[in-house]
């Protein structure tokens, strides 16, 4: 899993920035794996190799998990992403989650589209809100989707 988060990291597809640290960031895992809590980990196989992976963690919001996903770029476009998205909305629904979040480089359009098409909205902007290594400043798109529930 971690391998995994070091190459799409080394794309710049996602917030995590490389080099990725491989001995501490699967210890991070494992300390996910091993901890209580609403959120859940991921893997995606093909042919007993791990290549893409994705989580689910609590936000900080009762109720609301934030996801996020990487797939190794020869792996994608064979609905990997879907079949990991969908798992994560199942567990939501199951933990009782009332909305699950997430974050995504505005340019990001194959992410975007997967999202949108699993009933994500965009809620907002986060307008250079990631102050990058090289000082770069950039922003990000925050969608979301309702699980249902009583709403106010
Ligand atoms: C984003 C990502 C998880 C999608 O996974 P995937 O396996 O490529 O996608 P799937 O094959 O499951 O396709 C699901 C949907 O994504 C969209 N999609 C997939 N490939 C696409 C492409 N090349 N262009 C536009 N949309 C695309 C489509 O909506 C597709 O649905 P459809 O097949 O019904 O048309 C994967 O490409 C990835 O890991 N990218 C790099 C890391 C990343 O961007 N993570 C998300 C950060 S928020």
């Amino acid at each position: 899993m971690a391998r995994v988060m070091a190459t799409v990291a080394d794309e710049g597809l996602i917030a995590t920035e490389p080099p990725v640290d491989l001995d501490a960031r699967a210890q991070r895992f494992r300390d996910a794996i091993e901890g209580e809590g609403l959120g859940g980990l991921w893997v995606l196989e093909e042919d007993g190799q791990v290549v893409g992976n994705s989580g689910a963690h609590e936000s900080g919001a009762p109720g609301v998990l934030s996801l996020g996903m990487s797939i190794l770029p020869e792996a994608r476009g064979r609905g990997g992403g879907r079949a990991l998205l969908e798992a994560m909305l199942e567990h939501a629904r199951s933990r009782g989650a009332h909305k699950v979040e997430l974050e995504v480089w505005p340019d990001n359009a194959r992410a975007i589209a997967l999202y949108a098409s699993a009933g994500f909205e965009v809620e907002g902007l986060r307008r250079h809100h990631y102050r990058r290594r090289d000082g770069s400043l950039r922003s990000a798109l925050l969608m979301a989707s309702l699980l249902g529930g009583g709403e106010r």
